[in-house]
């Protein structure tokens, strides 16, 4: 009787998704926990079984804060599952396979990762990305309302400056919105900026901290090179050499893999070092600093009240959320914790290339994208009262 349920129990984590599908499980999904399993947290890889999805769901297999995996994909899930479930690491993995897996892939998940969607190839508007994507993700968040309400979304879905809105309007519409969770991941970035100022400095990467602001696409992905650590400063050229090759990372890897794909294995990366900082955040660590696409200003329930008392800081009572720039979303540096991003911090001193009008003018068109996507899906979209321009003028000319 023991051999079987042994055997059972390896058979559940081989054909996890049939099993739950049918209702007919040997083993309760509870059960399925290898003995010794260590506790952590819940997560849920969904396009696991794509370019970035598949190291992704390797390396958060041996993140020491996961006790489960796991994997949805519209296809091949239970191979990429079989294969990551040999890795002999703590978490337990299960596949899940197609749409009416999806509500059982998301149960209790603490965290949720989403690189689903497609990538951009060459002849591809951002647009012609958004309209297949934002479909996507609209799917993979209703079920996310329906099943887990309350996990840590992280939004690697392209393009992030449109797809985050619009899972947030999903969010919205269910009534569980909650801004401190919803999260683009701009990690790669940050990545990017971190080695490539590294480079120029002559220093190891992982000394270096670069903020990278704004935006996740071309001219919206602002660094911050004057509030790089350690401190240090660049000559004007360097500043424009860094800025470029950091916006134009990922074509310098469009065109260097030539036409084989994008980046996945450093957005892998990347993904995973944000997922860790979140699930730290979660465990109640202290200090935990981050740039995501968040939020950055907006009315979730009651009156706005714009004043230096709530600026910088989060408002606990769930009015108003946070106000760091006019824009409704904005990558910023944010603190990670229980609840997600508990804080958002200002942009801090910007200097005169940062606050010029090239920035303004980015920002401005950052605005208009926004705009533009959020019209052409019919989303729920009320125009800020002030005008949008001044602004910003105010925020970046002043
Ligand atoms: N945020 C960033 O910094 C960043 C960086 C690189 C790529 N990306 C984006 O990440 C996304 C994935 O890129 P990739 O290279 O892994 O692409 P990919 O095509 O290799 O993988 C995407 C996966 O998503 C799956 N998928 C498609 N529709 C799905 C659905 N409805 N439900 C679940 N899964 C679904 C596919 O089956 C595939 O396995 C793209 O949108 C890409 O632009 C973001």
């Amino acid at each position: 009787m023991e051999a079987n349920q042994r055997i059972a129990r390896i058979a559940a984590h081989l054909h996890p998704s049939n099993d739950q599908m049918e209702g007919g499980s040997v083993l309760e999904r509870a059960n399925c926990r290898a003995k010794g399993g260590a506790p952590g947290f819940k997560v849920a890889i969904l396009g696991a079984a794509g370019g970035i999805g598949q190291p992704l769901a390797m390396l958060m297999k041996m993140n020491p804060l996961v006790s489960v995996l796991h994997l949805y994909d519209v296809v091949n899930a239970p191979g990429v599952t079989a294969d990551i479930s040999h890795m002999d690491t703590g978490a337990v993995v299960r596949g899940f396979l197609g749409q009416p897996q999806l509500d059982a892939a998301l149960t209790g998940m603490d965290l949720v990762i989403i690189p689903a969607g497609v990538p951009r190839k060459p002849g591809m508007t951002r647009d012609d990305l958004f309209k297949i994507n934002a479909g996507i993700v609209r799917t993979l968040c209703e079920g996310i309302t329906r099943s887990c309400p309350n996990a840590i979304v992280n939004l690697i879905s392209n393009p992030v400056n449109s797809t985050v809105p619009i899972a947030a309007e999903v969010f919205k519409k269910a009534g569980t919105y909650d801004p401190k969770r919803l999260l683009g991941v701009t990690m790669l970035d940050v990545v990017r900026a971190n080695t490539f100022v590294a480079e120029v400095l002559g220093l190891d990467p992982r000394e270096v901290s670069v903020p990278v602001v704004g935006g996740h696409a071309g001219v919206t992905i602002l660094p911050l090179l004057s509030q790089v650590k350690p401190p240090c400063s660049f000559t004007k050229e360097e500043t424009e050499y860094l800025t470029k090759r950091i916006q134009d990372g990922g074509t310098e890897v469009v065109q260097a893999k030539a036409g084989a794909g994008s980046a996945t294995l450093s957005m892998a990366y990347a993904a995973v070092k944000f997922a860790d900082c979140c699930l730290r955040g979660l465990r109640g660590d202290a200090g935990i600093v981050e740039c995501a696409y968040v939020a950055s200003q907006g009315q979730i329930q009651g009156k706005p009240q714009k004043t230096e008392k709530v600026r910088n800081t989060l408002d606990h009572s769930f009015g108003w959320y946070a106000h760091v720039t006019e824009l409704p979303f904005f990558a910023s540096q944010v603190r990670l914790g229980r609840g997600g991003a508990e804080e958002i911090y200002q942009l801090g001193p910007l200097n005169e290339y940062e606050r010029g009008p090239k920035q303004y003018k980015i920002l401005v068109e950052q605005r208009i994208y926004h705009l533009i996507n959020m019209t052409q899906t019919g989303l729920d979209w009320r125009k800020p009262k002030k005008s949008w321009q001044q602004a910003l003028k105010r925020e970046f000319l002043s």
